[in-house]
């Protein structure tokens, strides 16, 4: 399905990775990811350290990206770049030098959308769906739920209205005393804690018009553990913490994976479509792979979760969207520009 007689490097530099991916012969011939260590101190992602960072990771990233596909950039067919969504200085880095890739080596641009990334990275691996397929897309930045009818003609079924879903197991993380990125954690303390412990609001917003939702809402959540343990007082905070940190993380966990996978279950029956996706960082999340492959084997529909490295931000996913999109003849001018606020 990738074009074979391409090769294709692509840059992905929206958030705290630098990333950089080249097809070739039809498949991912490398993918390295330079991960921003630099944040954790803070507990978040530091808009401006990122952008400095990304200075400093571009040039070595796709040097490595290009060694290790033993391809010479003047081999290079075409450069495409994440344009959208994310922080505007860390845009502007990847973008500015693909655009000077392209302008140099006389090779077309193509502009991805990091969301569209997100939902093709389903193909990176085999097997992959066909379409139509729902894709719930979950990460550090997104909630989304997704009926991808065709090649670039998707249908949003919902979206969450404030914090993604990761960020919520990232803030969840905060208020508990984990590190960052938070949901490795809660996922590794869940996996003994007692899921029944404490009963959290839903983060799934109620139905409309005798419609079924499929929008989110995770500050509830977020707000309610915080609230939980203040009015506990010092005293009784440093106990339940002490006696019930896996049983307040799996409580956590079964919760937000619950309404993950209710909405993807009432899509299931709404729309017909038997195939579904989870792609972005959450989905390493083994309470909800776990979750949606019973729903997936109780309820008949098929699941593809890409590899954990094809799931969290990655440049492979644009590359693989950049040939798709060259493929039906998109390009982007070399005025392009970046799109904090891009939607799907
Ligand atoms: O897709 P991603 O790498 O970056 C964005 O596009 O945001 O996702 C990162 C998010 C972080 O919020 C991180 O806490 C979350 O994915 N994450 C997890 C797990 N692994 C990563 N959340 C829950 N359980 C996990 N095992
Ligand atoms: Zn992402």
């Amino acid at each position: 399905m990738l074009p074979s007689d391409l090769t294709l490097l692509a840059i992905e530099s929206s958030c705290d990775d630098t990333a950089a991916a080249v097809l070739k012969d039809g498949h991912v011939a490398s993918s390295v990811v330079a991960a921003q260590r630099i944040h954790e101190g803070f507990g978040g992602v530091v808009p401006e350290l990122a952008s400095r960072a990304h200075q400093r990771l571009i040039v070595p990233t796709v040097e490595a990206a290009l060694e290790e596909a033993k391809v010479d950039k003047h081999d290079l067919g075409a450069v495409a770049v994440t344009y959208g969504p994310g922080l505007a200085g860390s845009l502007l880095v990847g973008l500015s030098f693909a655009k000077a890739l392209a302008l140099g080596l006389d090779i077309p641009l193509i502009g991805v959308n990091h969301l569209e990334g997100h939902i093709y990275s389903v193909f990176i691996d085999e097997p992959h769906p066909s379409f139509p397929f729902l894709c719930l897309t979950v990460s550090g930045g997104h909630t989304l739920l997704t009926l991808v009818k065709e090649g670039f003609v998707h249908e949003e079924l919902g979206r969450a209205r404030d914090d993604a879903a990761g960020e919520a197991f990232d803030k969840v993380a905060k208020i508990l005393g984990l590190g960052y990125p938070g949901g490795p954690e809660i996922d590794r303390l869940a996996a003994s804690g007692d899921p029944t412990f404490r009963a959290f609001p839903s983060p799934r917003l109620p139905n409309k018009d005798h419609r079924k939702s499929y929008a989110f809402s995770f500050s509830g959540i977020k707000t309610n553990v915080l609230y939980f343990l203040r009015d506990l007082g010092e005293t009784e905070r440093k106990q339940m913490l002490d006696g019930h940190l896996p049983d307040i993380a799996a409580s956590f966990q079964k919760t937000v994976v619950d309404a993950l996978v209710g909405a993807i279950r009432d899509a299931v029956k709404e729309t017909g479509v038997e195939s579904v996706a989870i792609v972005g960082g959450v989905s390493a999340n083994r309470g909800l792979r776990a979750t949606a492959q019973a729903a997936a084997d109780k309820d008949g529909f098929e699941l593809f979760v890409p590899a954990f490295e094809h799931s969290v931000d990655n440049a492979a996913m644009i590359a693989v969207t950049g040939a798709f999109k060259l493929a039906a003849g998109q390009s982007s001018e070399l005025t392009l520009a970046a799109e904090p606020a891009l939607k799907l």
